[in-house]
């Protein structure tokens, strides 16, 4: 049974009174939750174990990035050994904004998830093609070799630590949403790259970002391909991310 998961990607916002003020309400109505969502906050590294220290056993956390390796003179990184240390069980890797604004490639994206899923997190890669690659026609191929290049160094037994999160470039921040028919077409084509690279395709989650809010997250969810979200903006507001959690259909999509 694929795993249904809403993350909240706080990207660099936040201070400790947030964290003070959103982790325990987020907390109490995701206890009250009946629909098997996991329910995860991503803070900036720097607040995640204030993040850990509230979010007793019903909430996950995870970091925004990690160096590719294990330790060393890397100064400004953090490993994903130490992630986990702090407990994290989840962590993001190639977000379009690592990749434009930090030139990440898809080798470190690649090393990153290998050195993820060796200690034991589960790596959330993040892939998604530009308004002008979508406009040429080019989004599933896009798409198809940043999935295959990002899982390369994935072998047997890792699999249950990788789920993929489509986030379209053009939709992220913006309030222009996917359709959840456009979403679903490229969730389903994702699959099937999956399937194409001898992953357990059915058994991958697959997340869609991209100004995901309360009004537009039952539609997406709805969708047979789509096993939950990777939110934004609408993650800074208790109310806002706790809706987008509750939209989430309590019948499996596997
Ligand atoms: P928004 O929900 O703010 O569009 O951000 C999406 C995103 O990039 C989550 O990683």
């Amino acid at each position: 049974m694929r795993r249904k998961i809403v993350a909240g990607n706080w990207k660099m916002n936040g201070s400790k009174d947030l964290v003070q003020q959103l982790v325990g309400s987020v907390r109490s109505e995701a206890e009250s939750l009946d629909n098997g969502v996991e329910v995860v906050i991503i803070p900036p590294a720097i607040y995640v174990s204030d993040v850990v220290a509230r979010s007793g056993n019903r909430l996950m956390v995870g970091v925004q990035n990690v160096g590719q390796w294990s330790s060393g003179a890397y100064t400004g990184e953090i490993a994903a050994g130490m992630a986990k240390d702090q407990g994290c069980s989840y962590a993001l890797v190639g977000h379009s904004e690592r990749r434009q604004l930090f030139g990440e490639t898809d080798d470190e994206v690649a090393a990153k998830v290998e050195s993820l899923v060796a200690s034991g997190l589960t790596a959330v890669v993040c892939v998604g093609e530009t308004l002008e690659q979508r406009e040429a026609g080019r989004a599933e191929a896009v798409v198809a070799s940043q999935v295959k290049a990002a899982l390369d160094n994935v072998v047997a037994g890792q699999w249950d630590r990788i789920v993929v999160a489509y986030e379209p470039v053009w939709a992220i921040g913006t309030g222009k949403t996917a359709t959840a028919e456009d979403a679903q077409a490229m969730h389903a084509s994702i699959r099937q790259v999956l399937a194409e690279i001898g992953a357990p395709a059915e058994s991958i989650s697959l997340l869609y970002g991209g100004s995901v809010k309360a009004d537009n997250a039952a539609a997406l969810f709805a969708e047979p391909d789509i096993d939950g979200g990777l939110i934004g903006g609408a993650s800074l507001k208790a109310d806002d991310f706790v809706s987008i959690c509750q939209a989430m259909p309590a019948s499996t999509n596997s």
